[in-house]
């Protein structure tokens, strides 16, 4: 049911932990499931040094943190908005589809840790609407 690449990132996440002066947080909920994932950036120069997170959560939601914090590490915050739950899933080699949702958490965390990020820096923060549809994949509607 899961690809060894999922497997390897639930029993070895990558990039676990917090960043004591992290300069972007994001953290998103599944209300249906109520796993938490919390994403912490350090950012220099518009690039992404360092990130971290924690997941409460399901085996796709930490597998998908961990992949989406290696796909972003050193990108720039432009580069990193463009990760899509989609491209979290690819690099994974797939997941369930009623495990989909699970990779959304991630693209909505990176994308809030940004937005907390340009907020502090006094930037505008970019669009974004929390994915509305987690709860009708839950439920494979
Ligand atoms: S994120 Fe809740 S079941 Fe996967």
């Amino acid at each position: 049911m899961y690809s060894e690449k999922v497997m390897d990132h639930f029993m070895n996440p990558r990039n676990v932990g917090e960043i004591p002066d992290a300069n972007g947080i994001g953290e998103v909920g599944n209300p249906v499931c109520g796993d938490i994932m919390k994403i912490y950036l350090k950012v220099v120069d518009n690039r992404i040094q360092d990130v971290k997170f924690n997941t409460f959560g399901c085996g796709s939601a930490i597998a998908s943190s961990s992949m989406a914090t290696e796909l972003i590490k050193g990108k720039t915050l432009e580069e990193a908005w463009e990760l899509t739950n989609k491209a979290v899933a690819e690099a994974l080699d797939g997941l369930p589809p009623i495990k989909m949702h699970c990779s959304v958490l991630a693209e909505d965390a990176v994308r809030k840790a940004i937005n907390d990020y340009r907020v502090s820096a006094g930037l505008e923060p970019w669009d974004f609407k929390e994915h509305e549809d987690i709860h009708e994949q839950v439920h494979g509607g």
